[in-house]
């Protein structure tokens, strides 16, 4: 095939019939081929590609603060527009900063609320993610929606199309994690600590070491996350550790010194490899009495990496050994787990012997 632009690929010669009755005619005077559908597709991804990596940055800048200072500077001296198109029409927004990205992902700013997720293009060729972007959508939506119903914080997501010359890409709008700050929810992105809203050595549960390691002061924020789990095991939700984020939601109250609570932040549940089986929106909560161990183990396992990740950003000013953190925490872990199990237990007497109604 010729070498092509970008733009030959996504404007195609149109034919008219006559001169496709002429090429026809002539096959030497006919021009390039046309292009089939996967060709067009495939460069638009490419143009999409383009046109969001600036050509003077070194590619990989998003993985160094200096990297993403010199492209929050790139965005925000150039003005990088797509047409985004949904139920109300086409419209022009601007891109106005690198949100961060993933090994299949990257987010931008459309406006202080609404992140734009497109695939990330720099790792695998753009046949493959053409093949699979449209059900890591899907993926996504149908789980955050299914997740929020039985009463997780999820960001909400909607299916968009990005609009390149002629062809139209699939991408998604979120909810961004700053837009979460005024409802007193802050994120730990447990893959891109850049993206936290919990801001890693600025922002902390207590104000003291005193305070830190006196387990009872745990009791407050962990009892939520509990419930997470609890729901997460009961209606088989396990979509693995990549979805698994937090938020600290701030509650206030007089008798806790903590004031906030652990929740789960569930975003990012699709896969490259294999499909993600969603849940039915109409299925009840199942209790199995003969999984107890399995039970007991995955809510260690939930329990364990929650005060990882908490604990990396509680302590990071705190100048404690770290056995001693290690210690602390090993003690928690067996407290919250023993106290998951009794309520794990309770809930399954009480819906098995459901309160006589009147
Ligand atoms: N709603 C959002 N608001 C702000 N940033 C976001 C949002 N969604 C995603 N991001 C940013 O994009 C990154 C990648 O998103 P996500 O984790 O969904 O993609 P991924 O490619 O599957 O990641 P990984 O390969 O690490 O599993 C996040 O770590 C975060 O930096
Ligand atoms: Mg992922």
């Amino acid at each position: 095939m010729n070498l092509m632009t970008v733009s030959d690929f996504l404007n195609p010669p149109v034919q008219t019939p006559s001169s496709a009755a002429a090429a026809s005619d002539s096959p030497s005077a006919a021009g390039p081929e046309p292009l089939n559908r996967k060709e067009i597709e495939h460069a638009a991804y490419k143009a999409l590609n383009s046109l969001i990596n600036p050509p003077d940055i070194y590619s990989g800048a998003e993985y160094d603060p200096e990297g993403r200072r010199e492209l929050d500077e790139f965005y925000s001296k150039n003005y990088l527009s797509l047409n985004i198109v949904d139920e109300n029409g086409i419209r022009k927004q601007q891109l106005i900063k690198r949100l961060g990205c993933g090994g299949s992902k990257r987010a931008i700013l459309l406006d202080p609320s609404t992140a734009l997720l497109i695939p990330n293009m720099d790792i695998d060729p753009i046949s493959k993610i053409a093949e699979r972007w449209e059900r890591n959508i899907s993926e996504e939506i149908a789980v955050s929606e299914f997740i929020k119903t039985i009463g997780f914080l999820s960001p909400s997501l909607k299916k968009v199309h990005i609009s390149i010359s002629d062809f139209m890409i699939p991408a998604y709008t979120s909810e961004s994690f700053e837009s979460f700050n005024s409802k007193g929810i802050f994120i730990i992105d447990q893959k891109n600590k850049h993206s936290s809203s919990w801001k890693y050595r600025e922002k902390f549960l207590f104000k003291t070491n005193a305070e830190r390691l006196e387990p009872e002061n745990w009791n407050s924020p962990m009892s939520r996350v509990i419930v997470d789990i609890m729901q997460l095991i009961l209606y088989k939700a396990n979509f693995g550790s990549d979805s698994k984020n937090l938020a600290l939601v701030e509650k206030r109250s007089e008798r806790a010194v903590c004031q906030h609570e652990i929740r789960y932040f569930c975003f990012d549940f699709s896969s490259k490899m294999r499909t993600t089986e969603i849940p039915e929106l109409t299925c009840n909560p199942q209790f199995d009495s003969t999984k107890i161990g399995w039970i007991e183990n995955y809510a260690f396992n939930c329990i364990n990496e929650i005060l990882i990740s908490i604990f990396d950003y509680e302590f990071s000013n705190s100048r404690i050994p770290r056995d001693q953190i290690k210690e602390f925490r090993e003690k928690l872990e067996k407290k919250y787990t023993q106290v998951f199990m009794e309520a794990y237990h309770k809930t399954e007497t009480q819906l098995e012997n459901p309160p006589h109604r009147r």
